[in-house]
């Protein structure tokens, strides 16, 4: 059967997927950036998961305001990477793993959780930095990819408790596909920033400290926490965190943390990354 072996949270800032693509990882400003998911890469080279269910957020790229899915799974073959309007980043296509993902499609709707479904899903920098961040510069990803896209664009957003629940009934039909699969759950995006108004620039340490400490020691809190206290105290960007609570109902009761990291800044936000193991 497939197991769901570990988590990472991740933010995913576009400017961290034109260092790498550019050369400038090892420049003076973004050394500490990436230096943080040094620890990663080798812990995954080593874990070797078959399959990421990826959870990010569409920036306009495939989407627009004229068609706004509040959760979209990637049921293709392939994802390829998005124009946001500089090209495609220069990244490999993403793999996909549509019998998986037509199984968490179908135990979804059974489970009376509605979902959109993708057959055609071009991937912007929510999904493929993190894919960067964690597997360099290969010719192919390593790993296959099931996306998950989560409307955190366009008000209204999910809460955060409808994003848990939705990652309990994810680790529901992982669980119950039949295969021997290594499966690991991402969710990206964050943390605290604003990229617009009087709060540009916006950073909140201790409020992006205490959310990395309760996704391990009480992520039943964070359910609870309303769109409004994201923006006042993340940043109207910082609402992406939602996202992290699908990866976190979905790892189930138990996690430990194998690796942390924070830094600011990275563009104008802070970075956020966390390595969740599966207890129980
Ligand atoms: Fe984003």
């Amino acid at each position: 059967m497939a197991r769901i072996t570990a988590g990472i949270a991740t933010s995913h800032v576009p400017a961290i997927g034109a260092a790498i693509d550019r050369g400038k990882a090892r420049e003076e400003y973004w050394r500490p950036v990436f230096e943080g998911y040094e620890w990663t890469r080798k812990w995954i080279a080593a874990e070797r998961p078959d399959v990421v269910l990826l959870v990010y957020n569409d920036h306009a790229s495939a989407f627009s305001l004229e068609m706004i899915p509040t959760f979209a799974l990637g049921c293709a073959e392939t994802f390829e990477p998005a124009d946001e309007g500089f090209g495609p980043r220069p990244v490999p296509a993403v793999q996909g793993h549509p019998d998986l993902a037509w199984h968490i499609a179908q135990s979804l709707i059974m489970d009376e959780f509605d979902i959109t479904i993708m057959n055609r899903l071009d991937v912007d920098h929510g999904l493929t930095v993190p894919m960067s961040l964690m597997f360099g510069q290969p010719q192919e990803w390593p790993v296959r990819v099931v996306p998950l896209a989560v409307n955190v664009v366009q008000y209204p957003p999910p809460t955060g408790n409808r994003c848990w629940m939705l990652g309990e009934a994810i680790r529901k039909a992982i669980l119950g596909y039949a295969e021997d699969l290594n499966v690991q759950i991402w969710g990206t995006g964050g943390m605290s920033h604003q990229l617009q108004g009087l709060r540009a620039g916006l950073i909140n340490t201790p409020f992006d400290t205490a959310y990395l400490d309760k996704l391990t020691s009480d992520p039943q809190a964070l359910r609870r926490i309303p769109h409004i206290e994201y923006l006042r105290e993340a940043g109207s960007e910082g609402i992406e965190m939602v996202m992290w609570l699908i990866m976190r109902g979905a790892l189930g009761g138990r996690v430990a943390e194998l690796h942390r990291h924070y830094h600011v800044p990275a563009s104008n936000t802070a970075v956020g990354h966390l390595v969740l193991q599966a207890v129980s």
